[in-house]
């Protein structure tokens, strides 16, 4: 039993295999958090110290005060006065918030959340629901807790359900707040910019509210849903990390706040920006899910947690099987497609071990570039003559799998779809609408826009034999509003929008059974535990040159694995380096999903020899990569050589290996040349390195490897080590 409830002291624990979450219901009223951390049997419990000034009503005895105690869900405008999770306007229209403890219940697997993508359950899950009571406005509150002993994870979402007459509203909605002892933390973060996403940032914490966020209406590549509060001093191997997600794709707030004791709040959630939601009676919002992990053992096995939640609890079940070595016409041909020449490019990608023709955008409609056609999805028939179905068997005949590119959410001004249906843009009434990219977004708060797109999509696609689909998204959400709500709806539009993005994707993957999907938002804009969920791989970003991609999927390992990861070599040019350059895409692209880029047509016989010795190689090692432990070495964000170095590690079944990467982009600092790479290996165990034939004890790993990084720019190592019997 993971979860366990202590009547005499009305006490709640929450056990995964390494670590306890403990509150109380003080007074018979209140939740009060007591402990998150290590796994300990006779925890001791952190009291708030009462301070002046702090309000005292509603309260058990005169020290017991809201703005004090670690509140396990803090309600806005009644004596709380840190950020808050949870803000109602009531019936009488203020936003005093007071729910109080009603009662719980204890269950086997996890409730599910409507319209949302969300974690599945571990065989060991259970899930408490708390219930709370508002009497004044008849509003029923309920937190769910689910816990995923293996990955030591805890994950928190609520729902409310407005039970009386009158209307009540939703301003701000945290699907998970935690109050911790102290401040002594840094804030890790990812932020970016397109082609520049999952940068790395560790800040000390101070005084006051310091948040990340995003208000694109996506997760965006400005900042990821993901943060991490790392104890001062926390390193890869040591030390006290909680971390923290969100599985949505929209808005979002993760808000760190010390209060005026030095104590830390983290709330994780949709927040009040551009939100709101209006419950008539019995209408009722679910919070999109959010976790929580907590380990004493630094960022590395955070991120090893994180990884195999992803894989194991997110993710499609079928993640790590079957992932074809794509060739993406994007790169090649921007919108030129031409049906003969992809033919053509068939052909070579065959004879180059390549299991995958993606075709990209400029398939359909007037789409002959990105100021027209969106909206429009109709084959292009100049393009394609005899019809996509039949290119598409072309393709299959060849042995070759065949996917294709979609940005159903968005629309052109220059389109059919826009002259017949302007109002099914989301847009504010009498303003003007700006455009990104030349393109405006689609409403899909609108149900007829949703199922406009369901019926387009399945009379296009229904009979052709598509194995993959690429599904993007380019632009951001600006004048929020949809003319499908009423007025006093308007602010719900941004989540609406998520619901019905959620709507369509669980249509493509229930009508195109078996269909794999990759995420794209101009590459990783949408890189978020949602998407995750609903398809199979993202595609990391829209830069692919190597010393770019280092960093991008150096820092989105913190938070995500690489099997959702994708990545593409593309051309590496002409130049008299071209087959070092060519080398070095390979060995970064390796640290993911492998694809490829580029025209193969132009490109030497040697550049297509290689290209098929890099995929047979890809193959031996993928699974590693894929399901293995990551362990970090080298941080490209922490040192002047711009060197990088990581390894994949998987014991069992009849193999154990060790794949250890190192890159370096330019050599800045003359005086360290040499870097040694410790390796997790067994005492008494004797591992073969593949390229070299040498063998290395266990104990000459774990005492480490040395790289010269004064070697050759711009260049990849890797090693392959496997468990062999002989010394
Ligand atoms: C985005 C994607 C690219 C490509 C183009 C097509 O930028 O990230 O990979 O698909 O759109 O327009």
């Amino acid at each position: 039993m993971y979860i366990d409830f202590d009547r005499k002291n009305m006490r709640f624990m929450l056990n995964t295999d390494n670590t306890a979450y403990i509150f109380e219901i003080v007074g018979g009223k209140f939740p009060v958090h007591r402990y998150y951390g290590k796994k300990i049997d006779r925890p001791e419990f952190m009291k708030a110290k009462y301070h002046s000034f702090s309000p005292y009503q509603f309260c058990t005895d005169t020290y017991f005060s809201v703005a004090d105690e670690f509140m396990e869900f803090p309600l806005f405008g009644s004596g709380d006065f840190r950020c808050t999770a949870l803000k109602l306007r009531g019936i009488n229209g203020d936003c005093c918030t007071q729910f109080i403890y009603s009662g719980y219940s204890i269950k086997n697997g996890r409730t599910e959340i409507p319209g949302m993508p969300f974690a599945r359950p571990e065989k060991n899950s259970e899930t408490l629901e708390l219930y709370m009571r508002d009497e004044l406005n008849s509003c029923t509150l309920t937190l769910y807790y689910t816990v995923f002993p293996e990955c030591d994870i805890i994950s928190r979402s609520f729902s409310l359900i407005n039970e009386g007459k009158t209307a009540v509203k939703i301003e701000k909605a945290m699907s998970l707040s935690l109050d911790l002892a102290g401040h002594e933390f840094d804030l890790i973060s990812l932020h970016g910019k397109h082609m520049m996403e999952c940068m790395m940032q560790r800040t000390p914490l101070f005084y006051g509210n310091q948040s990340i966020m995003s208000r694109r209406g996506a997760s965006s590549h400005q900042f990821n849903p993901f943060i991490a509060l790392a104890l001062s001093g926390a390193d890869e191997e040591h030390g006290d990390i909680y971390a923290f997600n969100l599985v949505y794709s929209g808005n979002f707030l993760d808000e760190v706040e010390v209060d005026h004791a030095g104590n830390t709040r983290v709330a994780i959630g949709i927040g009040s920006e551009n939100f709101g939601m209006r419950l008539e009676e019995n209408e009722e919002f679910f919070s999109p899910e959010a976790i929580m992990l907590y380990t004493e053992n630094g960022l590395g096995e955070m991120s090893r947690k994180m990884h195999a939640f992803v894989r194991g609890c997110i993710s499609p079940p079928e993640i790590c099987q079957n992932r074809p070595v794509v060739l993406n016409t994007w790169e090649a041909c921007h919108f030129k497609i031409d049906e003969q020449l992809l033919l053509d490019f068939a052909d070579e990608a065959k004879k180059c071990g390549i299991d995958m023709i993606v075709v990209d955008d400029g398939w359909f409609g007037e789409r002959c570039d990105d100021r027209r056609g969106l909206g429009d999805w109709y084959v292009n028939s100049e393009k394609f003559p005899s019809g996509l179905r039949d290119f598409a068997e072309k393709i299959k005949d060849k042995g070759l799998k065949f996917g294709i590119w979609i940005e159903p959410e968005m629309i052109s001004p220059d389109s059919g779809l826009y002259r017949a249906h302007p109002e099914w843009c989301l847009g504010c009434t009498g303003r003007e609408l700006s455009l990104s990219r030349s393109q405006l977004v689609l409403d899909l708060c609108n149900p007829e826009v949703v199922k406009y797109l369901k019926e387009t999509f399945a009379g296009i696609f229904d009979g052709v034999p598509i194995d993959y689909i690429k599904w993007d998204f380019n632009r951001h959400l600006s004048e929020v509003g949809s003319y499908a709500l009423p007025y006093d709806r308007q602010d719900e539009a941004t989540h609406r929008y998520m619901l019905g993005v959620y709507e369509l994707y669980r249509f493509f993957i229930n009508h195109f059974a078996g269909v794999m999907i990759e995420n794209c938002s101009g590459g990783g804009g949408r890189y978020d535990l949602a998407m995750m969920a609903l398809s199979s791989q993202i595609w990391t970003s829209d830069n692919t040159s190597p010393s770019a991609r280092m960093k991008i999927q150096y820092g989105s390992s913190l938070a995500y694995p690489a099997s959702v990861m994708s990545c593409h070599v593309s051309d590496p040019g002409n130049s008299e380096n071209e087959m070092r350059l060519l080398d070095f895409r390979y060995k970064t692209a390796l640290g993911g999903i492998l694809g490829y880029e580029m025209n193969i047509l132009k490109k030497s016989v040697q550049v297509r020899k290689e290209i098929l010795e890099q995929i047979k190689f890809y193959r031996m090692v993928e699974d590693i990569i894929k399901t293995g432990d990551m362990y970090r070495l080298i941080s490209p964000f922490e040192n002047t050589s711009e060197i990088s170095s990581y390894y994949y590690a998987k014991s069992g079944g009849s193999r154990t290996e060790r794949i250890l990467f190192s890159f370096l982009q330019r050599n800045r600092d003359e005086k360290k040349t040499l870097y040694l790479l410790r390796i997790a290996a067994a005492d008494g165990a004797y591992y073969r390195e593949y390229f070299s034939g040498k063998v290395y004890s266990g104990e000459e790993l774990r005492s480490g490897i040395c790289i010269n990084a004064s070697a050759e720019d711009a260049s990849g190592q890797i090693m392959l080590f496997e468990l062999t019997d002989k010394a």
